[in-house]
């Protein structure tokens, strides 16, 4: 056997993670975000590089620094960040969409900053392609697709569904009823359903620690190679 794969299970494998939040222009100085800080994906994406893989980190806009050995691509838009996923997706074994993407974005962006006028404004929103069901389409068998859900009620059958309508081998759902879970904090506390619906419940732990115990189980999935 050899020493340095026991060490590095993912050495030669390419692993995609996108990360943070999305911004979607209104005008050239307002957009609609969310609280997404990318911690979670950052810390997914240095696990899966200490394991041993080559990592593509497609980030939204975040405070982090860059992190070293991994290849990060900045985007803004949910757009942007589906073009990048998709064309790193085909040479990826391990994909997992961590990015809190904008479910929603304006038909259009005003090309002047939009003036206050009337006491109640509205903005018009189309929907945004999906990217993880648009990469859970495209799945090949030896590829392994990890989603994550937010939910806030019927937190299992929801993440289950998302699972299957989506096509993921897994999905990590995000408790956001526990305090000291989710966006602005470094813990999170999680639960990992597969797809025959075993889950697996994991205590709130600072998100490196959750980003462990998701590698653990993709180094489940993955054959090993002696
Ligand atoms: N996701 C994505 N592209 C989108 C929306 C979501 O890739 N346009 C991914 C997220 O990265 C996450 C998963 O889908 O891995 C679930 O995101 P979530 O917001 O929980 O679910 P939605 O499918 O958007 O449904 P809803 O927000 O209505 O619960
Ligand atoms: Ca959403």
């Amino acid at each position: 056997e050899n020493y340095s794969n026991q060490n590095l299970p993912l050495l030669g494998k390419k692993a995609l993670v996108s990360a943070g939040p999305t911004y979607e222009a209104i005008d050239p100085v307002r957009f609609i975000g969310n609280h997404s800080s990318g911690k979670m994906g950052y810390a997914i994406a240095q696990q899966l590089k200490d394991l041993g893989a080559d990592v593509t980190l497609v980030s939204g806009p975040t405070a982090l620094p860059k992190p070293d050995q991994i290849t990060v691509v900045p985007v803004t838009s949910a757009a942007e960040m589906l073009q990048a996923c998709e064309k790193y997706f085909d040479h990826a074994a391990i994909i997992v969409m961590s990015a809190a993407v904008a479910d929603y974005t304006p038909i259009e962006v005003a090309s002047q900053k939009i003036k206050k006028k009337e006491d109640e404004f509205s903005i018009a929103l189309k929907k945004t392609t999906d990217i993880l069901a648009t990469l859970g389409g495209k799945k090949k068998k030896d590829q392994l697709l990890i989603g994550f859900a937010l939910e806030t009620n019927n937190e299992f059958e929801n993440a289950k569904d998302k699972l299957v309508r989506k096509n993921l081998d897994f999905i990590v759902l995000n408790s956001m009823q526990d305090q000291g879970a989710g966006f602005a904090t470094d813990t999170n506390k999680v639960t990992i359903i597969n797809r025959s619906g075993e889950s697996s419940v994991f205590p709130l732990k600072s998100k490196e620690d959750v980003a462990k115990d998701i590698c653990s189980i993709i180094l489940q999935y993955i054959p090993s190679t002696i």
